[in-house]
């Protein structure tokens, strides 16, 4: 599951000194806090850890080295982060050994860093999102005993790209296709923390999925926060209709899914590919955000409520197994009720198979930022009552049309519940269950789907 190695020989010498020292391998736990990238960037730094001889864990209790990888896209993820900041402070008091680091999207916020410094003075090395790759060496200065390493970057600094990747899964695996996004969006902050939109070089991106294929990778996610504009400002032009079309030709390559997209920039290419595609799996996360042209227009989104819904019915014309997914956020500034039976009614008109409901949260230095909140916390809590309700049932509505078919499950693990049990995902993202062994974890698997429970399928093989 280790990929390409990579010089990381001063640290592994520090590391190795200090196991000596305290008359064990060093184990070090990796916390990721939001979303796929987040994920992908700590399979990287577990690379670098398990490169440099520590042993992986899960526990925070008893480890030698704790990093959070944190998530600041609301302020619930943000607050969670500093809860565990707490409890930290218990086991570095326990064992004054233990190194504390944070990375990700929270330190890179202005001012974050100097605020956990300030209230956290136990944490030994605080990163931001743009120089991973510096992680062995600042690491290094930890352990040579600076105190309170801090390092955050405006500009990318050196490629993680061929780092060692330490991966969740053997047999599916993200790749990044694109880092940073310009679109600022009115409401969301990841503009901000991640950076500039940069494209990878196509040939890059196609030879780590080859790599990643002789490793055992059946199925791809290729990631950015806008997919759909791949290839902007890449010397040889490229668009991501076109990576698409060069990807599904990898060989032993099954499965090919992205995130996110975004609406605007969603070409009539785009679902030609997928739709004459064999492995591009049948689902598309397009998050709608509101169904209020007024909203949308405020947003920054450059769609309307009918333009959104005539795109989800090209789509669904053209591939009518496609399931859609979708981000709603309610109680955005300014937003009335009015509004939110706008977003109802997209619900209801684009039959999402699923959606990620979310509260407005207010993100500092963000447009949406400095406009006045209309309506007060209780109003908001019941029109987002109303919103999740009907996602819930437009959505378990539209699953249901999958009951009684057979179809390809790609089986992730053993049940956590019930171990007699394998779960995996269709085609179309949604999770089944069904009786198996765990021989068949990592394989694609026939299933007949024998009921829909809301948002999952119970199954039976069927070979
Ligand atoms: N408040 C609430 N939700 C947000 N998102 C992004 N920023 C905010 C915010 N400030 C949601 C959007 C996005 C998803 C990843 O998170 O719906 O699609
Ligand atoms: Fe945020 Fe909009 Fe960029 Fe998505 S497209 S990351 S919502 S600014």
């Amino acid at each position: 599951m280790t990929e390409k190695s990579n010089d990381i020989s001063a640290l592994k010498e520090a590391v190795l000194k200090r196991s000596e020292v305290l008359g064990h391998t060093l184990r070090a736990d990796v916390v990721t806090f939001g979303c796929q990238m987040n994920e992908r960037d700590s399979e990287k730094l577990k690379g670098i850890l398990k490169t440099a001889g520590f042993e992986l864990t899960d526990e925070e209790e008893g480890a030698d080295l704790v990093l959070y990888n944190t998530c600041t896209v609301r302020d619930n993820a943000a607050q969670r982060v500093y809860g565990r900041l707490g409890v930290l402070k218990r086991e570095k008091l326990k064992n004054p050994w233990l190194i504390t680091c944070l990375c990700g999207c929270l330190m890179q916020e202005e001012g974050s860093a100097d605020e956990v410094l300030r209230r956290y003075p136990y944490v030994d090395l605080i990163f931001g999102t743009q120089n991973i790759a510096r992680f062995p060496g600042l690491l290094l200065k930890v352990i040579s005993g600076e105190e309170q390493v801090l390092e955050i970057l405006k500009e990318p600094a050196g490629s993680h790209e061929s780092l060692p990747a330490e991966r969740k899964y053997p047999f599916k695996s993200g790749v990044n296709i694109m880092y940073g996004c310009d679109n600022f969006c009115s409401y969301c902050i990841v503009p901000f923390v991640r950076g500039r939109e940069r494209s990878r070089e196509a040939a890059e991106i196609l030879k780590e999925i080859e790599s990643l294929v002789r490793d055992g990778v059946k199925e791809v996610m290729l990631l950015g926060q806008n997919v759909n504009s791949y290839g902007k400002g890449l010397p040889d032009p490229v668009n991501f209709a076109a990576l698409l079309r060069e990807v599904e030709k990898t060989p032993g390559l099954e499965r090919i899914r992205f995130m996110t997209s975004h609406p605007k920039d969603l070409s009539d290419e785009l679902i030609e590919v997928m739709a004459s595609s064999g492995k591009i799996c049948r689902h598309l996360h397009l998050p709608l955000q509101s169904g209020s042209d007024r909203i949308l227009e405020d947003m920054n989104r450059h769609y309307t409520k009918e333009s959104y819904l005539s795109l989800v019915h090209r789509l669904r014309n053209a591939m009518p197994e496609l399931a859609i997914t979708t981000d709603i956020i309610v109680g955005y500034p300014t937003e009335t009720r009015e509004d939110v039976e706008d977003t109802i009614d997209v619900v209801k008109r684009a039959e999402f198979e699923g959606a990620f409901t979310f509260i407005y949260s207010k993100r500092a230095g963000t447009k949406a930022a400095s406009l006045p909140e209309t309506r007060d916390s209780g109003e908001i809590g019941a029109s987002f009552d109303r919103v999740l309700k009907t996602v819930q049932e437009v959505s378990s509505e539209r699953l249901k049309r999958f009951t009684g078919k057979r179809m390809s499950v790609l089986v992730e693990g053993v049940n956590e519940r019930d171990p007699k049990l394998l779960s995996g995902r269709l085609s179309q993202n949604t999770v089944v269950h069904f009786p198996g062994e765990a021989s068949a974890v990592g394989s694609i698997v026939p299933v007949r789907l024998t009921a829909c429970r809301g948002f999952y399928f119970l199954g039976e093989r069927q070979d």
